[in-house]
C-alpha cells in the first residue's frame, strides 16, 4: 500500500482561490463578491446578481439596461436548439435535454472557438439568456402545449414563467421564483462549479465547461437532490385535506422508518455546512410565502415533520434543495424540472467561474494512490 495522504471526495483540500464568493460554514454565511446573498436575494434582481458574479462589481444604470436588452434579444429559442430538443425522448430526463440543448448552443454560438475575455463574456451571457426557454419548451412538450414566443415586456424571472406556464405570473410567484434564481446562483468550489473548471483548465470551450458541469449536476448528492425531496414528499402522499399536524406525523413516522433502514434522505446534509445552509432562512421564507398564497398548508406539515424528525435523530440539517423543491412544486413545475432550473441559475456561477480559470490557467491533474497489485509479469 502506499504511504502518499489521500483526501477521498478531495474533502478539505484547498484546490485554488476565487474571488467569486466565499462559503463561511462557522458563521453560516454566503457572500458573492462580498455581498452577503440574504442582502442580494432581498434587494437586486437576478440579472443585476448575474452581472455582479461576472465583473466584480454591481452594474451600473448604464450596464444594466445594456445588458437588459441584450438578453432580451438572446430570449428566442434558436431552431437548431429545437430540432435537437425535438429529437430526443419525452420521457428522458429533462437534465439530458439541458445538456444537449447547451451542447448545440455552443456548436452554434458565433464566438464557438473564441476564448477571449470579451467573447467568454458574451458567450456567457447569450447562454444564460437562450436557457430558459429550453426549460420552458420542454415542460410544455411534455405536456403536449405549444410553446410560447418569449415577452420583451418582462424581466428575466417574469418573461421564464411566462414562456413555461403561458400565463402572466402573480407578483409573489415571481417574487419567490427570482429569489431561488439569485440563492442557486453561485457556491464556490461545489461539484459541478469543479467539473466546469476542470474543463477549462484543459483549454477547452465554455460549453463545454457547462456541459459537463450539467452532467455534475444531475446527481442526487448534488442538484438531482431538488427533484429527490418532491419524490420524498410524494412517497409519504401528499394530501390536501390533511391538517399540518397530521401530515407532521406522517412525515415524522416516514423518517423514522428511512433511517432505520439506512437511506440517505435528499435535501438533508452538506458537505461544507455542518450546522445548516447559509441560503435554507431566505428560501424556506419564500416556500413559507408560497405556502400562504396557494393555501397549502398540509405541504408545511410535512415539511416540518421531516426537518424535525431528521434533526432530533441525526442532528443533520437541510440544505438549500430541501425549500427549494416545494417551492417549484407549488409553482406548477413538474419535479423533473427543477434541477433544470438549477443550471438556468448556475450558469451564472459556473460561467464566472470558468472565466476565472481562464485569466490564471494551471491545468487541474491530481495524483492517485495506486492500491492495484504489485508489478507482475504476464505468464
Ligand atoms: N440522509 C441520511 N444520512 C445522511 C445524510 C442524509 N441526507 N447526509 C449525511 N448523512 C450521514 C451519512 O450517512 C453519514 O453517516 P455515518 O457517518 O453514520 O455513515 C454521515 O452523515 C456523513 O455523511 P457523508 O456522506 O460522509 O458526508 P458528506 O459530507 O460527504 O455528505 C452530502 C454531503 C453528499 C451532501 C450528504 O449530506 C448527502 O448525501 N445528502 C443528500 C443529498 C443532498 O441533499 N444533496 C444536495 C447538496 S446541496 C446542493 O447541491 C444545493
Amino acid at each position: 500500500m502506499s504511504e502518499q495522504t489521500v483526501h477521498k471526495g478531495l474533502a478539505g483540500v484547498v484546490a485554488d482561490h476565487t474571488a467569486i464568493s466565499k462559503v463561511n460554514p462557522e458563521t453560516n454565511s454566503l457572500l458573492y463578491r462580498g455581498y452577503p446573498v440574504q442582502q442580494l436575494a432581498a434587494q437586486l434582481s437576478f440579472e443585476d446578481v448575474a452581472l455582479l458574479l461576472w465583473s466584480g462589481e454591481l452594474p451600473t444604470e448604464a450596464q444594466r439596461s445594456e445588458f437588459m436588452a441584450f438578453e432580451r434579444a438572446h430570449r428566442r429559442l434558436m431552431p437548431q436548439v429545437r430540432s435537437a430538443i425535438d429529437l430526443l425522448p419525452v420521457d428522458c430526463h429533462p437534465m439530458d435535454v439541458g445538456r444537449t440543448a447547451v451542447s448545440v448552443l455552443g456548436a452554434c454560438d458565433p464566438d464557438a472557438e473564441d476564448s477571449s475575455p470579451q467573447a467568454e463574456l458574451a458567450k456567457a451571457q447569450r447562454l444564460f439568456a437562450a436557457f430558459p426557454a429550453v426549460v420552458a419548451y420542454d415542460q410544455r412538450r411534455r405536456r403536449g402545449q405549444e410553446p410560447v414566443e418569449p415577452r420583451d415586456d418582462l424581466d428575466y424571472s417574469q418573461n421564464f414563467l411566462w414562456m413555461t406556464f403561458g400565463e402572466e405570473p402573480a407578483e409573489e410567484v415571481v417574487d419567490a421564483f427570482r429569489v431561488s434564481m439569485v440563492l442557486y446562483a453561485e457556491h464556490s468550489f461545489n461539484a459541478s462549479t469543479f467539473t466546469a473548471r476542470v474543463v477549462t483548465s484543459t483549454l477547452s470551450d465554455l460549453h463545454s465547461a457547462v456541459t459537463a458541469a450539467i452532467g455534475a449536476l444531475k446527481g442526487p448528492l448534488h442538484g438531482g437532490a431538488n427533484e429527490a425531496v418532491m419524490h420524498t414528499f410524494d412517497e409519504i402522499g401528499i394530501r390536501a385535506e390533511e391538517s399540518r399536524e397530521q401530515a407532521a406525523a406522517r412525515a415524522k413516522a416516514w423518517m423514522d422508518e428511512a433511517l432505520t433502514a439506512k437511506r440517505r434522505v435528499m435535501g438533508f446534509g452538506h458537505r461544507v455546512y455542518k450546522n445548516g445552509d447559509s441560503r435554507v432562512p431566505t428560501m424556506k421564507a419564500a416556500l413559507d410565502r408560497m405556502i400562504d398564497y396557494y393555501g397549502r398548508d398540509e405541504l408545511l406539515g410535512l415539511y416540518d415533520g421531516l426537518e424535525q424528525a431528521m434533526d432530533q435523530a441525526k442532528g443533520i440539517k437541510p440544505n438549500l434543495d430541501y425549500p427549494a423543491g416545494p417551492t417549484y412544486h407549488l409553482m406548477g413545475f413538474d419535479t423533473e424540472m427543477f434541477t433544470p432550473l438549477f443550471i438556468a441559475s448556475r450558469i451564472t456561477g459556473w460561467t464566472a467561474h470558468i472565466m476565472e480559470q481562464r485569466a490564471e490557467n494551471s491545468l487541474i491533474r491530481p495524483l492517485s494512490a495506486y492500491s492495484g497489485p504489485a508489478e507482475r509479469q504476464l505468464p
